[in-house]
Order: structure tokens, then C-alpha cells, then sequence
């Protein structure tokens, strides 16, 4: 099946992280990402019709990846694999929702911020976290430390990700990928600028295009 370290090398170099409102606009927002060479998706359970959209994007889109972010609650791990979802991500991690993941078989991205929380996780059996929040050189820094001790782990940055910052955090060997809404910021949305969220995206592979891997 499907591996959490699979997902983010076919995310490589950015998962968009999707706060999708207008649920109408969940297919075109898809589609601009990919025409941006997107391969791999999050949309996080934070508006009302998150699920209906993420359902919409599998359904329109079948060749992407398409995971559900923002998992908080235990019960949301079914909810968002019938729903589509073929991974999830959570900004943190619980023994519930290790157990919850577990169960609903999805492929899952915890996230850690601390050394503990990196043992925590080895303990639970992940070795593909996210970092969460990033935070800028301090993060790097911190990354860089990682590497050491966390033989094997590798980290998908986000929150305070931008086109500026990316490319510090794709030069580490521990950094799988990045994610971001940066890539597809809310006013983009909402003016339906489709070209405008390609082209984010598409800057953003030119620019990691540059790192050697
Ligand atoms: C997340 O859930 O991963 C973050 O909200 C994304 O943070 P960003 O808006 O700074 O990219």
C-alpha cells in the first residue's frame, strides 16, 4: 500500500496546505495546482465543507494524491477516508489519533516540535513527520541538529513556509518536502485567480528545481 514517505517524495518540493471555503471552487483550485505540476494535495478540515470538497477533488482528479489536513478529533480519520482521503495529516500527535490512524489504515503524517515529540512518534512507528510550526532559520537550525540523532526521519516543514524561505528547508537531506498555503493563499482563491495559483506553484519547482537531492 500506500506509505506516508512515498506521499511526500511524490509531494516533493511542496503539499499545498488547502483551506478550502467556497466548496464550489475545490475542482479549479485542484486543477491550477496541478497544471502547476502539483502531484499531491491537502485539504484541511477547518471550513464547513472540507470533506465534500476534498470528495469533489478525488473525484474530478483521480491522477492526484489527495490527503485531509488539520485531523484533530479521533472520529475524523473515517470521516475523511470515506470521504476520499487516501492520507491525513494532523498539526500534532495523541495516542487516540495514532490509534484512530491505525485503524482507518490511512497512511499518517503526525507532527512534532520538540526531540520527545520526534521519540514519541519513533515509538508509535512513524518515521516520515511533519514539523509544526516552522519557524523560519530557527527551524532550519533546528532541523539541521535533527539529523544527528533522528537517523532515518524525515521532516515536511510547514506553517511559515514561504517562496523565500523554501529553499533553506529543501537543501537539508532530513527535509522530505515542505507544505504551505502560500502556494494557494485565500484572496487567490476567492478572485478565482487560477493562473496566478499555477504559476506559485510552478515557481516553486523552478526554485527547488536548483537543490541537489
Ligand atoms: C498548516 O496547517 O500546516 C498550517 O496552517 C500552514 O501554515 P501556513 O499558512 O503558514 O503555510
Amino acid at each position: 500500500g500506500l506509505t506516508m514517505d512515498v506521499v511526500l517524495q511524490r509531494a516533493r518540493p511542496v503539499l499545498p496546505v488547502l483551506v478550502i471555503e467556497d466548496c464550489a471552487l475545490a475542482v479549479d483550485l485542484a486543477r491550477a495546482l496541478y497544471a502547476g505540476g502539483v502531484e499531491v494535495l491537502e485539504v484541511t478540515l477547518r471550513t464547513p465543507r472540507a470533506l465534500d470538497a476534498l470528495a469533489a477533488i478525488r473525484q474530478e482528479l483521480p491522477q492526484l494524491l489527495v490527503g485531509a489536513g488539520t485531523v484533530i478529533h479521533a472520529e475524523q480519520f473515517q470521516e475523511a477516508r470515506d470521504a476520499g482521503a487516501q492520507f491525513a495529516v494532523s498539526p500534532g500527535c495523541t495516542e487516540r489519533l495514532a490509534a484512530a490512524a491505525d485503524d482507518s489504515g490511512l497512511p499518517y503524517l503526525p507532527a512534532v516540535m520538540t526531540p520527545s515529540e520526534v521519540l514519541l512518534a519513533l515509538e508509535y512507528g512513524y518515521r516520515s513527520l511533519k514539523l509544526f510550526p516552522a519557524n523560519g532559520n530557527t527551524s532550519v537550525k533546528m532541523l539541521k541538529s535533527f539529523k544527528g540523532p533522528f537517523t532515518g526521519i524525515r521532516f515536511c516543514p510547514t506553517g511559515g513556509i514561504t517562496a523565500d524561505n523554501l529553499l533553506s528547508f529543501l537543501r537539508l537531506p532530513n527535509v522530505a518536502c515542505v507544505g504551505g498555503t502560500w502556494i494557494a493563499p485565500d484572496n487567490l482563491i476567492r478572485a478565482r485567480a487560477w493562473d496566478q495559483i499555477t504559476q506559485l506553484a510552478s515557481e516553486a519547482r523552478a526554485l527547488a528545481a536548483s537543490v541537489e537531492v
